[in-house]
């Protein structure tokens, strides 16, 4: 049913999972973005953002959320304009799929006041757009898990078909976000555009392996099937500390870490909340003294329910 006033929580996610360049991302518990949307007599999308963090756009015309609105209005033309308050609790540039939750709260509140709302799966390419104009890159990886919750393999990207894995949520995942900003396009830029045949074997080995642990809930299966030959130690330079960090999480029990999405944020996983603490403190401290980076962490499971009103 059709409303006048929405409010939408899209979560932060994890893409990539270390072997699954662009084709794999998990939705998490803690942090993510908040849209409240509202009909107004005026066309269009009138844009505003409440937020503590630095460096945001908050342009109708610069920022994905009131983007990816728009086209929604566009292509479905309602009678009405759209009055959207972006709560931007997430910094932008963590690899923790900022611009992703932004777009997904977007689009989920957009649709929730059309006269005939579509179903969750008919938004994703919208909130794909918005990926594309945060990064020129049009990645569903953090979008797809943000929209649908749980985790979600881009089995295709022409047409974009998306998988969601029936996973047993038993692992726990730590993410370690030092203070500073990748920007995904610059992320992106550094990659080759070749791969060697037997970096290819190890990586779609360790994806298959990746995928078979997520559906058995087998966090050492996952754990050393994060193991990355090809984007990792390209992009690993822009981390400082990254080597000495992943050993330390490593070093506190975690069966497997690699970066989150374009970075900064690593992740690791494990099978116990515990030991993900203990991890996670372990890569705080290991951030502050190798590199002399303030850093957030959290250890959280898979959240399953993607974006939903609140
Ligand atoms: N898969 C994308 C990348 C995610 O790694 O560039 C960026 O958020």
């Amino acid at each position: 049913m059709s409303k006048k006033k929405v409010k939408v929580f899209a979560p932060a996610t994890i893409s990539n999972l270390g072997s699954g360049f662009d084709v794999i991302g998990i939705a998490l518990e803690k942090f993510g973005d908040i849209v409240v949307a509202e009909r107004s007599k005026e066309y269009g999308i009138t844009f505003s953002v409440k937020t503590t963090e630095k460096n945001i756009p908050t342009g109708s015309d610069n920022n994905v959320a009131a983007y990816v609105a728009q086209l929604m209005l566009d292509e479905f033309k309602p009678n009405y304009g759209v009055k959207m308050v972006l709560h931007k609790q997430m910094p932008i540039g963590s690899g923790l799929g900022s611009s992703a939750a932004s777009s997904v709260a977007s689009v989920v509140a957009v649709n929730a006041l059309l006269p005939k709302p579509l179903q969750k799966k008919d938004l994703l390419r919208f909130a794909v757009e918005g990926e594309r104009m945060a990064s020129r890159s049009p990645h569903a990886d953090n979008a797809a898990p943000s929209l649908f919750g749980g985790a979600v393999l881009i089995r295709s990207y022409f047409p974009l078909d998306v998988v969601q894995l029936p996973v047993k949520n038993k692992l726990w995942w730590v993410v370690a976000r030092p203070h500073i900003v990748i920007r995904t396009e610059d992320a992106r830029n550094i990659l080759p555009h070749l791969i060697d045949l037997k970096a290819a074997i190890i990586q779609w080995g360790n994806f298959g392996g990746l995928l078979a642990g997520l559906l058995e809930g087998n966090a050492k299966l996952v754990g050393k099937s994060v193991e990355d030959v090809i984007i990792e130690p390209v992009r690993k330079r822009l981390i400082p500390g990254f080597d000495e960090v992943k050993f330390a999480a490593i070093n506190a029990g975690a069966l497997g870490c690699s970066i989150s999405g374009a970075g900064p944020a690593l992740f690791a996983v494990t099978d116990s909340e515990k030991i993900g603490k203990k991890i996670a403190k372990a890569m705080e401290e290991t951030f502050k003294k190798q590199a002399k980076l303030k850093c957030d962490t959290f250890v959280s499971k898979i959240n399953m329910k993607g974006a939903i009103e609140i």
